[in-house]
């Protein structure tokens, strides 16, 4: 498929929900992002991750990203927290008339791979005013096997096959700082060039299962490999997300498709 238009999204757990609050979600966070995204009428697909939610029950469960028969009820509750969260997002979307329609990933993955004629399918709904939102899962996998799916990881294999032109992480800082120090900002990456960015600083926390910053990074330079632009974007300043989405000058980093 060629670039194309639609703008996709992933809101993440450090801005939609509480991260040091198990089971708390960030409404005014996620009310000042609907609002701005209410202003645009850009085709969109959204995905977001799991927060004080979907990672409270992981760490707990000690479930990760490598598929195993984990424990039923770690499976079960895990599930459950995300679609809870999921149901929250969307009522405060739709009840502001931005017309969203959820799916668990189960629907457009099977057996760990994601199916390309569902993502397809799915990048179709957008053409007619609706936005897709989908979120990090727990997952199956054959032989009782279950991983837990990142929203980032959903993103590169969303982006691989509808190649949206712009790919927008929302993340809770102001993109990606040269080092934690300094704070200062790397407004463009181009040619996968990270050798100026100090990963040494920057803790796994004990509250995330799917490996924080630098996982994001991987995934946004494999979305740059084909050939798409990944920008980071402060969620917390709701307005600086309108700017990256309608391409205005904004505070973030911009990663350039290669
Ligand atoms: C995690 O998704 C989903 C679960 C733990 C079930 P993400 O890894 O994308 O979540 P955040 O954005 O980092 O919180």
């Amino acid at each position: 498929m060629e670039e194309n238009d639609i703008i996709l999204i992933k809101l993440g757990g450090s801005v939609i929900t509480k991260k040091d609050n198990p089971l708390t979600p960030n409404s005014e966070a996620i009310k000042r992002i609907v609002k701005q995204i209410k202003t645009l009428n850009k085709k969109m697909i959204i995905v977001h991750g799991g927060g004080s939610f979907g990672h409270y029950w992981s760490v707990k469960y000690d479930m990760h990203t490598k598929p195993e028969p984990y424990d039923p009820y770690g499976i079960a509750i895990v599930h459950e927290s995300m679609i809870a969260l999921n149901q929250i997002i969307t009522n405060i979307f739709i009840q502001s008339r931005v017309n969203v329609y959820s799916f668990p990933p189960m629907v457009f993955m099977k057996d760990g791979k994601p199916q390309n004629e569902k993502i397809y399918e799915i990048s179709e709904m957008t053409k007619h005013g609706i936005i897709p939102i989908t979120f990090g899962d727990v997952i199956h996998h054959k032989y009782n096997n279950y991983s837990i799916l990142s929203g980032d990881s959903i993103m590169s294999l969303i982006a691989k096959k509808i190649k949206p032109k712009k790919n927008i992480f929302v993340v809770n800082v102001d993109g990606l700082y040269y080092n934690l120090q300094e704070k200062k900002i790397i407004k463009e990456i181009k040619n996968k060039d990270l050798s100026l960015v100090n990963f040494k600083d920057n803790k796994k926390t004990d509250v995330d299962v799917t490996g924080g910053m630098k996982r994001k990074v991987k995934e946004a330079l494999s979305i740059t490999s084909y050939g798409l632009e990944v920008i980071f974007v402060n969620g917390l300043k709701p307005l600086e997300v309108k700017r990256a989405i309608t391409g205005e000058d904004f505070i973030g980093t911009t990663f350039r498709g290669i």
